[in-house]
């Protein structure tokens, strides 16, 4: 059985969820399990490509996990610009082109600056597209995008009526990117936890109970294949899809 998709390249989007619950049951501190966590992007981000998938959107860093513990939050950002300095030309030869969702300028100086100058580098780069959601949150990204919209019809450069889901969309984190077709959620909770809640609409869903430090590209290569498995309808029917009717 193949798992390559058949049409254009796959969109996949990663809820890296269970480093802390991975770590504890082993007895182990939860930012161990953030350390493990990485490896996991690092191999996952090897294989993409090769299971014809062109991006790879990975939750790291939502805005509610600012409320956690100070000291999990910067061991975090610690990893962060640590998987940065040491992937960045590695990842930049093997073409991947490195972007950020979230508010950037929440996050320290020197995670911001890593991160600047990784999106530079690989600004040009034609492979895997690796968008990290870092300091995201969609309720945010929806009120921000709002307010923009709000603005730019206060300056009479865009009327009300001209507001459609199109104008809406150009106006979110993920302008530049078409909406994920999988969704993958390790760990084993059934939630979006406030991920990209415009965007997966019609995004097809798949859960694990395997924690993040455990997610290997064998595991990645299942969830493809699961997905090419699925017939997406977008509200037609099941016929009018075999069809092939647009
Ligand atoms: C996901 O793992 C990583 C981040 C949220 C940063 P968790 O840290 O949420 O792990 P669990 O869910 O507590 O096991
Ligand atoms: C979601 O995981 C955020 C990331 C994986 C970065 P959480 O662990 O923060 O989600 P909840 O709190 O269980 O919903
Ligand atoms: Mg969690």
């Amino acid at each position: 059985m193949t798992v390559f998709p058949t049409q254009a390249p796959l969109h996949v989007a990663i809820i890296m969820d269970g480093n802390g619950r991975w770590a504890t049951s082993r007895g182990l501190p939860r930012l161990v399990g953030h350390k493990n966590g990485v490896d996991r992007v690092r191999e996952i981000v090897r294989a993409a490509p090769g299971l014809g998938i062109g991006a790879l959107t990975l939750y790291a860093f939502s805005s509610e996990n600012w409320n956690r513990p100070k000291t999990e939050v910067m061991g975090l950002m610690g990893l962060l610009k640590t998987f940065l300095e040491k992937e960045m030309d590695d990842l930049h030869a093997n073409q991947v082109r490195i972007s950020v969702i979230g508010e950037i300028k929440k996050l320290p100086t020197e995670v911001a600056e890593v991160l600047r100058r990784s999106i530079n580098t690989t600004r040009d780069n034609t492979g895997l597209k690796l968008n990290l959601a870092l300091s995201y949150g969609s309720r945010d990204e929806i009120v921000r995008a709002a307010r923009d919209i709000a603005r730019e019809c206060c300056e009479k450069k865009l009327s009300p009526e001209k507001i459609n889901r199109d104008v809406l969309a150009a106006h979110l984190y993920t302008r530049e990117l078409s909406d994920p077709d999988l969704l993958i959620r390790t760990g084993g909770e059934q939630r979006l936890s406030n991920f990209l809640l415009w965007q997966l609409s019609y995004t097809e869903l798949y859960f694990v109970p395997i924690y993040w430090p455990e997610f290997k590209a064998k595991e990645l290569k299942k969830a493809v294949a699961d997905f090419n498995r699925r017939q997406r309808r977008f509200g037609r029917t099941g016929e009018q899809i075999k069809g092939g009717r647009s």
